[in-house]
């Protein structure tokens, strides 16, 4: 089956009234582009889930605190809806910056507390542009489930919260990181890597994957799970850590203590890209 691709909202209204049927679940994937498997890990659980699936593909110019990094971010438009039409995709919406933000935009959406920490200290503004697109996404296309990564786990953290704040309703769903077989979590700018850089960068979920066995293992100090992980990732050094923390998954606050179960979280610079990862732990009752 053909992916249909529409670029307005008043398009996407239309295709939506005439396909969508009662009983039918409606699920949407919101994206930035440039497809890769974990993305494609989303659609196919939203292809198992719904009788109709949206993709949407856009840049969103307000949560980028870099105007460099906007501008570089990879457009595949092409390359994309083959992508989407090889996994059975009903609709994908790619609208323009005038049609998302066809005159100044005044309202914003902010949520409190689970923003504030992590990516949301180093990149300001960046989670309010992120759930205030995310909410308008929601209300073009009104589905009953949409799907999140947790590649980008304080980015679900935050939407969650809004989704449950707001009353929106609509199912927030969760799909693991998808990594390449070196470890590497996939994700757009991973292009932006000379091959030096390529080389290194797993050593950041070899980090991480340092901190899960400590914690497995029973430790609770998070500053002693913390140095661990940070050194070995200071085995790279071409390798610069922005932050390297230890939070709850649902307010992404750093925790005094492990009890629970955790997120350690990681941001990194390697050369002039920025890559995230994180990894969900517990300790093993067994
Ligand atoms: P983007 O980076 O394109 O990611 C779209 C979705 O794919 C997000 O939910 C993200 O968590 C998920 N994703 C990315 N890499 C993944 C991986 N390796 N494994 C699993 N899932 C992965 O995130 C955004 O776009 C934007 O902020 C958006 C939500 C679309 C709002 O503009």
């Amino acid at each position: 089956m053909n992916s249909l691709l529409v670029h307005t909202a008043w398009e996407l209204r239309k295709l939506l009234a005439e396909l969508r049927r009662p009983g039918v679940a409606l699920g949407l994937v919101p994206t930035m582009g440039a497809l890769h498997a974990g993305h494609g890990r989303l659609i196919e659980q939203a292809r198992g889930d719904c009788g109709l699936v949206v993709v949407s593909i856009f840049v969103n110019p307000i949560q980028f605190n870099r105007q460099d990094d906007y501008e570089r971010y990879p457009r595949t438009l092409d390359a994309d809806l083959s992508f989407c039409k090889a996994r059975g995709v009903d609709i994908v919406f790619a609208p323009s910056i005038e049609e998302m933000y066809p005159g100044r935009q005044r309202t914003f959406v902010e949520v409190e507390r689970v923003s504030e920490k992590l990516c949301g200290k180093f990149r300001p503004g960046h989670f309010r542009g992120v759930a205030t697109v995310v909410t308008k996404l929601l209300n073009m296309v009104q589905p009953d489930l949409a799907y999140f990564g947790e590649k980008d786990a304080q980015q679900l953290a935050v939407i969650r919260r809004m989704v449950r704040d707001l009353n929106m309703p609509v199912e927030i769903v969760a799909a693991p990181t998808v990594r390449e077989p070196d470890g590497l979590a996939m994700s757009s700018r991973n292009q932006h890597l000379n091959a030096a850089e390529r080389q290194v960068a797993p050593a950041l979920y070899q980090g991480l994957r340092a901190a899960r066995d400590l914690i497995r293992r029973g430790a609770t100090d998070p500053e002693e799970v913390r140095k661990a992980a940070l050194a070995v990732i200071a085995e790279q050094p071409l390798l610069r850590v922005e932050y390297l923390e230890i939070v709850d998954p649902e307010e992404m606050q750093p925790v005094k203590t492990i009890t629970g179960p955790v997120r350690v979280a990681v941001a990194a610079w390697l050369g002039s890209t920025r890559l995230i990862d994180n990894v969900l732990c517990e300790a093993d009752t067994a």
